[in-house]
């Protein structure tokens, strides 16, 4: 999303591989003639969102996601634009409103979340973001990209955030 100097593709390749292996599950599943169909669908049966996919590119159910994810998890899914967004479970097993774009605002690696430190922290040059993916330290600018998670017929649809980010109380820097 982002552009990367051509001289520095090391921050890229987290995200590359990522997508790589999403890609893989979502082309590897159903055949060549059941994609289109299910893209038209989805895309109009989703009102402007986007079905969110699991690591094998099958939608994610809401109720299922809960059996398997516990209070607290963060887990990467494809979102919108194809971007890898975490789902977040909240303490009392709900999903969360909103889902959190793992792409670092620094120059674009994938941030991995860290159980222990309760936080998401950047391999590539160590930025850090709180629990709800609020920049606490730099060299990122800026705190994750938000997308809502709405639950639609079952299913977790990614919205675009336009509103103010309710963790800054500022008027989003993605959309
Ligand atoms: Fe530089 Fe994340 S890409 S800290």
């Amino acid at each position: 999303a982002t552009s990367i100097p051509a001289d520095d593709r090391v921050p890229d390749m987290g995200k590359r591989q990522l997508m790589n292996l999403l890609l893989l599950g979502a082309i590897a599943l159903p055949s060549g003639g059941m994609l289109l169909p299910y893209t038209y669908f989805f895309f109009r049966g989703a009102g402007g969102g986007t079905v969110a996919k699991d690591a094998l590119g099958n939608d994610v159910i809401a109720e299922e996601w809960l059996k398997n994810h516990g209070p607290g998890d963060r887990t990467l899914t494809q979102g919108l634009k194809g971007d890898p967004t975490y789902l977040v479970v909240e303490n009392d097993r709900t999903l969360a409103t909103y889902g959190i774009n793992a792409v670092c605002t620094h120059l674009g690696c994938v941030v991995p979340w860290n159980t222990a430190e309760n936080k998401f922290i950047c391999p590539c040059h160590g930025s850090q973001y709180n629990n709800q993916g609020r920049v606490v330290r730099g060299p990122a600018p800026l705190s994750l990209a938000l997308a809502h998670a709405d639950i639609d017929d079952g299913k977790v649809v990614f919205v675009p955030w336009v509103e103010t980010d309710f963790r800054t109380g500022e008027n989003p820097w993605w959309s």
